[in-house]
């Protein structure tokens, strides 16, 4: 497994496999590595020759008040985790090479990027799209691997590569959790005993929600009230930033269950902002 800082090496590099025929597979990240990011790297290993990890906790996708100074850094544990996975390379940049002074240029896509995290984070997916559209330059992977857990940045870099026609495909993979439910993210480590076991009515909320939709209820309206209610009844949740049922792809809150609906929660838990989402069908005969 190599290790490649400077952007210029890692095209480079790329630019080899490239014209030895080789499919590149590539997994962004920011590090503090957990089974959900090493689930899109098994992935991505069954489907290219040759793996690429970026570990860069990117500065540009974090609010002046958020928690880019305290994010969880662990590069031993990463490397380890890599190496195990059989990685070919890590692409670990460093702030200076992605962002030298001077830069000017951001990626924004409009409307998608508004919506609920993007209403809470306002420049949040700029610097997701920013940094993405970076590492798809310097990378040059054929298949980007990302997980459902970050739905709505599924959305948007799905919305960047078809817009600026970029030549990868975007593969969603699955969200990875704990046994009690609990989706995995590297901010779970923010969390103490207590808040950890309060943190499950994330999910259980979602699946109650999403029975409740099963029975027959169609009103949308209904079901983000009792969504709010469960959250609102766990003492250590200290803020909803958003919980209902929106639209899979323009995130409209819906008035109306019908079709392909995305059920997502937002919630502050002590500090810690935690987010989960899951997508369901529903066919109503009208
Ligand atoms: P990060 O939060 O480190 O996540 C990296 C990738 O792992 C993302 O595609 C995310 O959706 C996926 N992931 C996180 N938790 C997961 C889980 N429980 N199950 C499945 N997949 C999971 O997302 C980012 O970093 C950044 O915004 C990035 C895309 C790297 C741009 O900076």
């Amino acid at each position: 497994m190599e290790i490649i800082r400077i952007p210029r090496i890692m095209q480079d590099t790329s630019d080899d496999y490239v014209l030895r025929g080789r499919k590149i597979g590539f997994v962004p990240t920011m590090g503090a590595l957990h089974e959900g990011h090493l689930s899109l790297v098994r992935r991505a290993k069954q489907e290219n020759d040759i793996i690429i990890v970026s570990i860069f906790v990117n500065p540009i996708q974090f609010g002046h008040s958020e928690d880019f100074y305290k994010y969880p850094r662990d590069i031993e544990g990463d490397n380890e985790k890599l190496q195990r996975e059989e990685v070919d390379i890590i692409f670990m940049p460093e702030i200076s090479s992605m962002y030298p002074e001077g830069f000017l240029t951001h990626v924004k896509v409009e409307k998608i990027s508004e919506r609920l995290c993007g209403a809470i984070r306002p420049d949040h997916f700029k610097g997701v799209a920013t940094v993405v559209t970076k590492l798809f330059n310097i990378v040059k992977p054929d298949r980007a691997y990302f997980g459902q857990k970050d739905y709505q940045q599924t959305v948007v870099v799905n919305q960047v590569v078809k817009d600026l026609d970029m030549d990868v495909e975007i593969i969603v993979c699955p969200t990875i959790r704990e046994r009690d439910g609990l989706a995995m993210s590297s901010r779970n480590a923010y969390l103490d005993k207590s808040q950890r076991e309060a943190s499950i009515v994330i999910y259980k909320c979602l699946i109650e929600a999403s029975e409740l939709i099963k029975s027959g209820i169609i009103d949308a309206g209904y079901i983000k009230k009792i969504m709010h209610e469960r959250l609102l009844k766990e003492p250590a949740v200290s803020g909803i930033d958003y919980a209902g049922v929106y639209d899979h792809t323009t995130f409209n809150e819906l008035s109306e269950i019908n079709g392909d609906l995305l059920l997502a929660v937002a919630v502050k838990i002590g500090e810690t902002r935690l987010i989960d989402n899951i997508l369901i069908n529903v066919k109503r005969k009208r």
